[in-house]
């Protein structure tokens, strides 16, 4: 696809995820708790989860009609298509459920090992970030740049997926190595906002384990274009099969993956 057409898609999808996000947000003000539904322990998902995803499946389908799907609630199947969408049609379940910024739509176009195009919108700061391969990264129609800190200097983010038992122990690690050498470490409950965060310099580094490639495909984008680094936990720059999401500025990149790396000993 040529620099222009992935331009103008990707405009085209950002009004894809506004009008899902004003879907949740217009259901956010009449939520109520029993509508949830419980995946495994501590993993809920909801109507409006599910909803959410058929109204962005049937955009997308007219945007791009030769396309498949990867989709978190599989309303759409992907079988071989050139081209597969990957959405996340409401990321920050559990704080969206608690009434609790932030949560976010997530939709990314792939092309084989290709990310070609991202967007995030963050629902309750009313904040679209997008990026198409080689054509930058923005915020509501503002360039987006990483951060400069060094690593005593960083804002941190490692979050809590739900695969507990196995992650516990570098979740534990990473706090236990980095708190107190960095500025400070968060956890944001949506792993798209993290990286959309690092890519806008409020973050300067991200990592998380036991993800979807919804939660992180089109985030991820946005930090390359950004020109910030993404890797797997091992450190491949080739991350966009497997399950785990290292994002930085670049400068500190090497010091978490380092960290990980002690955890995993
Ligand atoms: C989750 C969020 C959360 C992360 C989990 C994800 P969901 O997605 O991104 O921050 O820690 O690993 O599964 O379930 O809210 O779409
Ligand atoms: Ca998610
Ligand atoms: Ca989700």
């Amino acid at each position: 696809m040529k620099s222009e057409a992935l331009r103008e898609l990707t405009l085209s999808v950002c009004e894809v995820a506004r009008e899902a996000g004003a879907f949740i947000r217009q259901e956010r003000l009449q939520f109520h708790a029993e509508r949830i539904e419980r995946k495994h322990a501590h993993d809920y998902v909801s109507y409006v989860d599910k909803q959410s995803e058929q109204r962005i499946v049937g955009a997308l389908r007219q945007l791009l009609p030769e396309a498949g799907f990867i989709t978190e609630e599989g309303s759409a199947t992907y079988s071989n298509e050139q081209y597969c969408w990957v959405v996340d049609p409401l990321d920050g379940t559990t704080n969206f459920i608690h009434h609790f910024p932030p949560y976010a739509v997530s939709i990314a176009l792939k092309q084989g090992g290709n990310i070609l195009l991202g967007v995030v919108y963050e629902i309750c700061a009313d904040e679209c970030f997008y990026a198409w391969l080689g054509g930058g990264s923005y915020v509501n129609a503002q360039p987006l740049h990483v951060g400069t800190s060094t690593l005593s200097d960083a804002l941190l983010c490692f979050q809590l997926p739900y695969n507990s038992e196995a992650y516990s122990p570098v979740a534990q690690h990473l706090i236990r190595l980095f708190y107190g050498r960095v500025a400070s470490i968060r956890m944001l409950g949506s792993a798209a906002i993290a990286l959309c965060y690092v890519a806008a310099g409020r973050l300067d580094g991200y990592a998380e384990k036991y993800i979807g490639r919804w939660d992180y495909m089109a985030g991820a984008l946005i930090v390359s274009e950004a020109g910030g680094t993404c890797t797997d936990y091992d450190g491949n720059a080739d991350f966009t099969e497997g399950n785990s999401i290292i994002a930085t500025n670049g400068i500190i990149h090497q010091y978490i993956l380092n960290g990980i790396f002690d955890s995993f000993r």
